[in-house]
């Protein structure tokens, strides 16, 4: 029988360098609120609209994850997302960093390759970049852009997987100069390093594809050359296993993320961050159930996060998140499955989310309309709120695109 832990989301917890006092993290959370660089071509600058979004959160002894951050154009996609490769941009950062620290809080880089989900023509006519030349089935369309087909990725060579080790490894050294307390590489969600572990995608025959083992090469590469650069206790990952979006339809997902996650569990990463089986970009959380009984065989401790709860032992310390509220939060630590939960749309909709939390008073729910900017009125449902509404207990559960 599974121990019940004496803990909750309110206990203090120390991760990599950060002396936490509570487990309620922000999520990582693009919102395209950057301002349109003068100086370089296709590039976003931190601004202090953004500075007043991440300080409205911060609370101390509080963790923020930076939104997801490019580490190179070519690494880029989608209009207000700002990187941390420009000088500019990392004078932005800086300032954001400062005043979360200013309030006692600590902010982790969330740094990002999109891979084969960008468009040439966001990052300066180069052929988008994958582990092989599978497009995205369907339609590219972002906020002012008509729509197109996604193009046919290129297949990245050797030297392409050295050189995006290197942006990431310069990213981190970006992130360290800044003040971040630590870097948090997107490793899920059908962006590129997820590109190379589904076998739906990956299409390779080199050391980089061809097996479960291969397809994690990419990433503990990665892993391993940005914690001989900053340091292991300021680096951690995020995984979704069980995700679907950006047409991740891999197979072999419990034997491959345990692999990865016992291969990870050797570096004494700050953490690693897993999106729970539940949660899905398109589907509701019962939708989500019966997808994932066609994709994960067997009992139904699979369709969990155990199994990597397990292969990372416990000295790696987890963060989970999709689906919490104010009535499940604690659940996951008590039963010892992570250690810390994040929160996404709660927090988009309540900057005071800490504090509603610990008083038990109601939350408000989201627009999703507000989600991604940009926008003429970038501050609407960002640090400024004209309407809104209680959230209700089931709003967690449905899907993020559909509400
Ligand atoms: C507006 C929005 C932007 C998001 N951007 C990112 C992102 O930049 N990086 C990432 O890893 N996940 C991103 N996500 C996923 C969230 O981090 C989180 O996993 C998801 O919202 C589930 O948590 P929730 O149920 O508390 O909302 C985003 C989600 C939303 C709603």
């Amino acid at each position: 029988m599974t121990k019940i832990q004496e803990v909750d989301v309110w206990c203090p917890i120390k991760i990599g360098d950060c002396q936490l006092s509570h487990r309620v993290v922000l999520a990582p959370l693009t919102r395209n609120r950057g301002t349109k660089s003068s100086q370089h071509d296709h590039t976003w600058v931190p601004n202090e609209l953004m500075k007043e979004y991440y300080s409205l959160r911060a609370t101390p002894g509080g963790l923020l994850i930076s939104e997801a951050t490019p580490v190179s154009l070519r690494a880029s996609g989608l209009y207000g997302i700002p990187g941390n490769f420009t000088p500019e941009q990392q004078a932005g950062w800086k300032t954001i960093v400062s005043t979360v620290h200013a309030k006692g809080g600590y902010m982790f880089n969330q740094l990002w390759h999109q891979g084969r989900t960008t468009h040439s023509g966001l990052i300066g006519g180069q052929t988008p970049e994958s582990s092989s030349d599978v497009p995205i089935d369907g339609m590219f369309q972002w906020n002012g852009l008509s729509a197109r087909p996604y193009e046919v990725p290129r297949a990245m060579s050797k030297k392409d997987i050295l050189d995006t080790q290197a942006d990431f490894v310069q990213a981190a050294k970006n992130a360290m100069l800044v003040g971040f307390d630590g870097i948090e590489v997107h490793g899920g969600n059908g962006y590129l390093f997820d590109q190379f572990l589904h076998s739906n995608i990956n299409t390779r025959t080199d050391e980089y594809g061809g097996s479960s083992k291969n397809r994690c090469r990419f990433v503990l590469e990665t892993i391993e050359k940005l914690c001989d650069a900053i340091g292991p206790q300021k680096v951690a990952i995020r995984l979704t296993p069980f995700g679907l979006f950006g047409q991740t339809y891999g197979s072999d997902r419990l034997e491959q993320w345990s692999y990865l996650c016992a291969e990870l569990s050797k570096f004494g990463l700050a953490y690693v961050h897993l999106i729970e089986p539940r949660f899905d970009e398109l589907k509701s959380a019962g939708e989500k159930q019966i997808a994932l009984k066609d994709m994960v065989e067997s009992g139904s401790e699979d369709i969990s996060l155990l199994p990597f709860r397990k292969a990372l032992c416990d000295h790696t310390p987890i963060i989970t998140a999709g689906g919490f509220g104010p009535d499940n939060m604690s659940e996951s630590i008590k039963y010892g499955v992570s250690d810390l939960v994040a929160f996404g749309r709660y927090f988009v909709a309540n900057p005071d989310l800490i504090d509603r939390l610990k008083n038990g008073e109601p939350l408000y729910k989201w627009d999703r309309s507000r989600f991604y900017g940009p926008f003429d009125d970038n501050e609407l449902g960002y640090t400024v709120f004209k309407e809104r509404h209680i959230a209700e207990k089931g709003d967690i559960l449905k899907a993020q695109l559909a509400d």
